[in-house]
């Protein structure tokens, strides 16, 4: 099992190009089967779940081809809609073919997929939603085997603003007959690039990135060529990283209105941060007070992704930190790690309080999920020492290339 094992204390400078967006093309690749047409998706990240939702598309039938670093995906030649659990098992991402295949196929069966490390993770706002369209689902021994024959567009009202659930329900009106509204719905810029991408298409999709999304039902989709949005979770991930570790890092391909929540945290605490169009850069001293209240909220509030992140910075900030996490249930498991590394974190319910200490010290760490992941190695680079991470796979779920990057800025990692 690879790890990172990195020897921390570079202060950090240069320019690194973010990759496209994990959360945006996810889903997109598994809307590419609403359409007979070709898809071309560009700048495709090099990310282990990308892999995983390609071969669920071969899986099924689809072609999908990488070349250079786009995939051509055609679903004419789509065969089933029984989704493998050996795959689907791997991915929470591969509910997002729920929608597509039942509007698409009107039938599909699929694995009720799993929780992982920061909660149960459930799918009855999915689920309830696909109801109210008119599809019938039996949950039966941990499958879901669902007909979708009679669905016709419904006005669907989210109980809460769910990521998932709103690209799901708005990828399953697309090819259902009549028009659905759905209300409540999550606000985040992936759902917005997941629209454009089906309308490109020829969908009919209005209202993504507001709380209220109208979907009319058309027959038939063209193909399409289309490259997502960049990745605001990496480019927070790297402003962190300058942040703690004091110099001036440059960040290209960036969307910066995407990841304002966090710019505007990270310039209160003495960071000089810049936007010119797609670069973003970041000047630090490496020495800041403590951010005193950081609450992960839907978007456009703090996102939940840069929670262990954000936390990594306040161990060594001059003060007191409390971090609310609002979204996830059990989403702290990089505390223990942060506090083997010399951090006092005290954790109460969804609050942890930061104590900001002078020093890290290095030490053998493992990620537990690929945020998590992240923030042990922006600890890492602070810290005085040697720090190894291990269960680095959980890293490359969401990053590419993140020790050669980190490199290229200066600090002193390796994968071994
Ligand atoms: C998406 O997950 C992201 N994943 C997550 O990123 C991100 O943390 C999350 O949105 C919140 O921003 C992808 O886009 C692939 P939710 P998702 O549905 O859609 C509860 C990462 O690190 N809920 O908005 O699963 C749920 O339990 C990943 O890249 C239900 O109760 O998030 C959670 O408490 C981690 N019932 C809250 O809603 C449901 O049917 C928010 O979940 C669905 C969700």
């Amino acid at each position: 099992m690879s790890k990172f094992f990195i020897n921390g204390g570079n202060r950090l400078k240069g320019s690194v190009k973010v990759s496209t967006s994990k959360n945006a093309t996810l889903p997109i690749l598994a809307a590419s089967i609403l359409t007979d047409g070709e898809v071309i998706i560009k700048n495709l990240p090099n990310f282990s779940d990308i892999d995983v939702m390609l071969n669920i598309l071969t899986s099924i039938g689809c072609k999908a081809v990488r070349e250079d670093n786009s995939v051509i995906i055609n679903s004419s030649s789509i065969h089933s809609y029984e989704l493998p659990e050996e795959l689907t098992n791997k991915v929470r991402a591969s509910i997002f073919f729920l929608g597509p295949i039942l509007s698409k196929l009107k039938g599909a069966k699929m694995s009720y997929p799993g929780g992982c490390n920061i909660g149960n993770r459930p799918i009855d706002l999915h689920l309830n939603g696909l109801r109210k369209l008119g599809a019938k689902i039996v949950e039966q021994h941990g499958y879901m085997y669902c007909d979708g024959k009679d669905m016709k567009g419904a006005t669907i009202d989210l109980n809460f603003p769910s990521v998932g659930a709103t690209e799901n329900l708005m990828m399953a009106s697309v090819l259902t007959p009549g028009t659905t509204t759905i209300n409540n719905c999550a606000k985040e810029p992936e759902i917005v690039d997941v629209a454009n991408f089906i309308n490109s298409m020829g969908g009919k999709i209005k209202g993504a990135g507001s709380a209220t999304i109208v979907v009319k039902g058309v027959k038939k989709l063209t193909g399409t060529t289309y490259t997502p949005i960049p990745d605001r979770i990496i480019t927070g991930t790297y402003l962190i990283a300058g942040a703690m570790n004091g110099g001036k890092i440059e960040l290209t391909g960036a969307k910066p209105e995407h990841i304002l929540s966090l710019i505007n945290k990270l310039e209160n605490s003495a960071c000089k941060v810049t936007i010119k169009s797609d670069k973003i850069v970041l000047a630090s001293e490496g020495i800041y007070n403590s951010i005193p209240n950081i609450d992960t909220q839907v978007y456009p509030g703090f996102p939940t992704d840069l929670q262990s992140p954000i936390m990594a910075m306040q161990t060594v900030g001059r003060g007191v930190s409390v971090i609310t996490e609002n979204l996830f249930e059990s989403r702290f498991k990089h505390v223990p790690e942060l506090v083997r590394m010399g951090a006092t974190i005290i954790v109460k319910e969804k609050q942890a309080v930061v104590i900001g200490e002078e020093v890290l010290y290095g030490a053998e760490v493992k990620a537990t999920d690929l945020r998590a992941g992240a923030s042990l190695v922006l600890a890492g680079l602070k810290a005085k020492g040697y720090t190894t991470v291990n269960d680095i796979y959980h890293i490359d779920r969401g990053y590419e290339n993140l020790e050669l990057n980190l490199q290229k800025l200066g600090a002193d990692i390796k994968r071994i």
